[in-house]
């Protein structure tokens, strides 16, 4: 049961790159290992384009990258985004981009970055970063990156009426009910909240709320 909005965060990096042990691989280790340090709990996938990524639910935050290769970003994260349940599954996702890559930002921001950022045009972007290859170790590009993760994540809480915060996904399933039902169940947990001193509303926690004894 989730009560409040410290709870901790759950991170995938989904990653692509030709290499093993290349620039991509530093760069996502870097990454996790900063979140970690911070108090996520974080995961890495690397991307196949038929994969499924159903998995993905378990996750607050998903973190995309991969590099450019002959001006295209790698073929398995692009191919995931078009040929696969990706898409789907990164609705209502809080997203985070990177791409490690060698030519000038401003390229890589008006070439490469929209090859990603076409698919996501209703997402939520946290924070989105170019790495060149000489920046894969800087500590400082890894801290700036996770900072704005965790505060663009931290600011997706939005609050609705009290200190009660409802994600996205508690929302949308809510409001998926006729307007006379949705009303009553976000009244129903509203009480159920606040007598579990529950904060912050997940489709977790209308489950646990359909499980009490009392129902909604
Ligand atoms: C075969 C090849 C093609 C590349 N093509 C480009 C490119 O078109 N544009 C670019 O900005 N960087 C390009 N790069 C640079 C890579 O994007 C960069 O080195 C990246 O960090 C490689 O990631 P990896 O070590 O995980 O493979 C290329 C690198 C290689 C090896």
């Amino acid at each position: 049961m989730t009560r409040d909005n410290d709870r901790q965060m759950k991170a995938i990096i989904l990653y692509d790159s030709r290499s093993s042990g290349g620039s991509t691989d530093r760069l996502i280790d870097s990454i996790g290992q900063q979140l970690a340090e911070n108090g996520a709990y974080v995961e890495k996938a690397r991307c196949k384009a038929n994969a499924d990524y159903s998995f993905i639910r378990e996750f607050d935050v998903v973190i995309m990258g991969a590099p450019v290769y002959y001006m295209v970003v790698s073929s398995q994260l692009l191919g995931a985004l078009l040929q696969s349940n990706l898409k789907r599954y990164l609705r209502h996702k809080n997203i985070a981009l990177f791409l490690t890559c060698g030519s000038p930002e401003a390229m890589a921001q008006s070439v490469y970055m929209p090859q990603l950022k076409i698919h996501l045009m209703r997402n939520r972007i946290l924070s989105e970063k170019i790495i060149a290859p000489h920046q894969i170790d800087d500590e400082d590009v890894i801290y700036d990156f996770v900072e704005e993760i965790e505060e663009g994540y931290r600011k997706s809480f939005k609050p609705r009426g009290g200190d009660l915060q409802w994600s996205d996904e508690a929302l949308e399933l809510i409001e998926s009910a006729p307007p006379f039902f949705s009303d009553k169940i976000k009244a129903a947990l509203v009480a159920y909240a606040e007598e579990n001193g529950i904060r912050y509303i997940t489709p977790e926690v209308l489950d646990d709320a359909r499980a009490s004894p009392k129902g909604m």
